[in-house]
């Protein structure tokens, strides 16, 4: 096969330069702006063909590890628009803001908390600064109008969080799925929020997807189960190829928790512009519940069969951006390698569990493209495959390590007489000769968890 220049050296990780990642993503169609063609819009971003894939294999790893694995975890999926009092009684009217200030020259607004990332004023003379304006609280939900006459419309919000639904329906799923305390609910969906200075990416969007479960318990377990589903939630990162080095738990100061928790503990990824949260888990107490009840006038307490209790459960919150967690997988995965011919090889080291394209089928010729399309079509029944025959074959593997394939399938002029295929592996590079009929069980073993 190709003959690959070895690596010099296992590859040392090389911080992952954003505007590499943001180029590359943009290119190859990861993620690119959103509404491009318009000069793009703030805060949002379209996913492409590869970054679909990607963010579809972290959602389904996520359901399967928080709701097939556990038999007192439900799911749903419920609406983005709901009933607007429950935004008051969540407290997000009143509370869920980020204090604002405005530059009178020009007109830019900042986060009054981030004025560091503020940058010089373009429009004063005689000074840099800006001529800034008293700190204003911005709430940060987007409202939208819903009814189709003019006098009959009502304001209402773009969910900020996922998670209210879970507690609105806390009862009615307890019954239908017939689950005792504790058990939780879980669902992954949009989440909307007016950022004031969205940035880094896809790090702080308007628009985004959260990966949220409420685990309702006793008060006397609350302890247990935070302590339970912190462990578990490292733990996910770890399996998904976050690296050890570059993931943490921060617990939250008690001044930066948020209104609705008593304990809150971040999972934090190290990020070429710093370390930042991709997952929050908090103890929520009865705040939900009880606000709920009081709003609704429906009581969301229960009172235990065995010894006739009444109590409301507490809650055991562990929400996932699911976007963030995206973004850091690719920062995680991006790699150059300088190979012993001094060539720089461009490598995207993603878990095969989360690789977009599991398996890349790179016929030498055209000459064999029958054959080796027969082979494609046996392995997309099991996998993402990515079918590519033209051009160099060396710059074909390089387009595949580009975009994390972890295996390529080489079919060649010998591959009609003995019945095999040459597999290479995106990270060593190393060639295996394998029988056709036994490619799949090959690569299933090979691809391994979550695949
Ligand atoms: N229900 C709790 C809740 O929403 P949060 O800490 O505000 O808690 C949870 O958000 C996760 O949602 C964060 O850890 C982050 O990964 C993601 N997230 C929050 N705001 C985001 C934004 N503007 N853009 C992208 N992801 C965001």
């Amino acid at each position: 096969m190709a003959d690959e220049s070895k690596s010099t050296s296992p590859s040392a990780r090389q911080p992952a330069a954003m505007e590499k990642l943001v180029s590359l993503c943009a290119a190859r169609g990861f993620i690119f702006a959103s509404s491009e063609i318009y000069g793009g819009i703030n805060g949002f971003w379209d996913y492409g063909p590869l970054g679909v894939e990607l963010k579809n294999n972290l959602k389904a790893l996520w359901w399967q590890r928080m709701v097939r694995e556990h038999s007192d975890v439900v799911g749903i999926d419920t609406s983005i628009i709901a009933h607007p009092r429950i935004w008051e009684a969540s407290g997000h009217v009143d509370n869920f803001s980020d204090p604002m200030v405005d530059c009178r020259a020009c007109k830019k607004r900042f986060r009054a908390d981030q004025l560091d990332d503020a940058g010089p004023c373009p429009s004063r003379e005689g000074t840099s600064e800006h001529d800034l304006t008293e700190v204003k609280n911005f709430n940060l939900m987007l409202e939208t109008q819903i009814g189709a006459s003019a006098d009959a419309t009502q304001a209402a919000y773009l969910r900020p969080e996922t998670c209210q639904s879970l507690f609105i329906d806390f009862k009615r799923v307890r019954e239908a799925a017939r689950q005792k305390i504790p058990f939780g609910i879980a669902q992954i969906g949009k989440a909307f929020r007016n950022e004031i200075t969205p940035r880094n990416f896809t790090f702080r969007s308007r628009e985004f997807e959260q990966a949220e479960m409420e685990f309702f318990c006793h008060p006397s377990e609350r302890e247990k189960w935070f302590e339970f589903w912190r462990a578990e939630r490292l733990q996910f990162h770890r399996d998904i190829g976050l690296s050890d080095d570059r993931i943490r738990n921060r617990p939250h100061e008690p001044n930066e928790l948020a209104h609705y928790a008593k304990v809150a503990v971040d999972v934090e990824f190290e990020f070429p512009f710093g370390w930042q949260e991709i997952e929050g888990i908090h103890d929520r107490g009865d705040w939900d519940l009880t606000q709920h009840t009081k709003y609704s006038g429906k009581d969301l307490a229960l009172t235990d069969e065995a010894t006739k209790e009444k109590y409301t459960p507490m809650v055991i919150e562990t929400s996932m951006g699911v976007d963030r967690t995206c973004l850091a997988l690719l920062c995680n995965a991006l790699d150059e390698e300088v190979l012993e011919d001094g060539e720089t090889r461009t490598v995207m080291r993603l878990h095969p569990a989360i690789a977009p394209v599991k398996v890349a089928i790179l016929p030498l010729s055209k000459k064999l493209s029958e054959d080796a399309r027969k082979v494609d079509a046996s392995l997309r029944k099991h996998w993402n495959v990515f079918y590519d025959e033209s051009g160099n074959i060396g710059r074909r593997y390089r387009r595949q390590d580009e975009v994390g394939t972890p295996f390529c399938v080489t079919y060649d002029f010998d591959s009609r007489d003995d019945h095999k295929v040459t597999v290479r592996e995106r990270d060593s590079m190393r060639q295996d000769r394998v029988l056709i009929d036994g490619l799949v069980d090959y690569l299933r073993d090979a691809l391994g968890f979550g695949t």
